[in-house]
């Protein structure tokens, strides 16, 4: 096993048998070692430091009925939201003075916010904050869209491919919607020049062995600047409310796996890995990850950008989060730098 790590390490590559015999064959022991081995790798490409990006949760309607998600359209039980332009700036403002240097605007897929709209907000947002880089994450829309959103001022985009199986995909997803359109649009992200973001759920319905070494290829083959993984949380307000949590152990092992695969690549330690474990973070960032994406969303309507049950920092202001994970990473030995951040391999521009 420890062979198949070094090599793994050394040759940033597996083929699809050994990795599916690594994830199914590790032991605690050797887990440890890849976690240790990936944290290396990324310390001599990043140091001792942890990224931040201020995440700002626009709007909680959706038209998608993802059946894992608590936001789905379907949901009657979700209490809508959305900011206006100006609740979207004040946000942006806010975390400028915390510092931040990168806004994601995550949101539901929903057209109330039309093209134009979109890049008035991105065009904004660039104008008063040139040194910031601005990550859209508001799913499928069509090329000419994000065309206009990144000449608009908009750098990055995040996109998650959920799963890399179509099989497994249409187990996640009704029929109306695609897997060749949420890879097209993937690539079309990429060829437009934005630095672009994968990822997927750990342990979602369904999910076997083969789907992960899938994944893992296709963000190998992808070679996307970011990639936001973190385990599935079931929500009681789904179809999935009785399936069950994803691993954290499993997402730690993926996080390795990854930054050995993709050394440069922006891997966030996500909410919901801090949701599935107190210090699941933390762990996430020994195992590899370089990022957190602490909330500047209105503490009015955090509770309500629920996409799993129990979500950690729907209650605390942004300037405590910030502070919070400031505190949780220099107790593991890490800083939290809150520059733009970009992975060195993508750096375009000044944009
Ligand atoms: N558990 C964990 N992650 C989820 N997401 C959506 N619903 C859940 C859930 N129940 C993830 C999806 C989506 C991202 C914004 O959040 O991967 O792309
Ligand atoms: Fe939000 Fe700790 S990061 S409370």
């Amino acid at each position: 096993m420890r062979n198949l790590i070094d090599k793994l390490a050394e040759k940033n590559n597996l083929s699809d048998e050994e990795l599916k015999y690594l994830i199914e064959n590790i032991s605690d022991e050797d887990l440890d070692y890849l976690n240790k081995t990936a944290r290396k790798k990324a310390d001599e490409i990043y140091g001792k430091k942890v990224f931040v990006r201020g995440l700002i949760e626009f709007t909680n309607y959706c038209k998608n009925n993802c059946y894992y998600c608590g936001i789905r359209a379907e949901n009657k039980n979700a209490e809508r939201y959305r900011l206006c332009e100006e609740e979207i700036l004040n946000c942006c403002k806010q975390g400028y003075e915390l510092g931040f240097r990168t806004f994601v605007l995550q949101g539901g897929e929903d057209m109330y916010y039309s093209d134009d709209m979109i890049c008035d907000i991105v065009k904004k947002i660039h104008k008063e904050y040139p040194d910031c880089a601005i990550t859209l994450s508001i799913g499928e829309r069509d090329e000419n869209a994000y065309k206009r959103f990144f000449d608009a001022g908009a750098a990055r985009f995040l996109l998650r491919h959920e799963t890399a199986d179509k099989e497994h995909y249409s187990k996640l997803h009704p029929d109306n919607m695609s897997f060749e359109n949420r890879m097209k649009c993937l690539e079309t992200l990429k060829k437009i020049g934005y630095q672009t973001g994968c990822g997927f759920m750990v342990g979602s319905p369904y999910q076997t062995t083969d789907c992960l070494v899938k994944d893992l290829r296709f963000i190998k083959n992808f070679e996307p600047a970011m990639v936001g993984i973190g385990p599935y949380l079931s929500h009681k307000h789904t179809p999935f409310c009785d399936k069950e949590n994803g691993s954290v152990r499993l997402t730690l092992m993926l996080l390795s796996i990854i930054r050995l695969m993709l050394p440069e690549v922006l891997l966030p330690a996500t909410t919901a890995l801090g949701t599935a474990k107190s210090d699941g973070r933390e762990k996430g960032i020994l195992a590899g990850a370089n990022v957190v994406m602490p909330n500047l969303s209105p503490v009015s309507v955090r509770k309500k950008y629920s996409l799993y049950d129990n979500k950690i920092c729907t209650g605390e202001e942004s300037a405590q989060c910030k502070f919070c994970l400031s505190n949780r990473m220099k107790s593991i030995g890490y800083e939290v730098v809150t520059s733009r951040g970009d992975n060195i391999k993508f750096v375009k521009g000044d944009k």
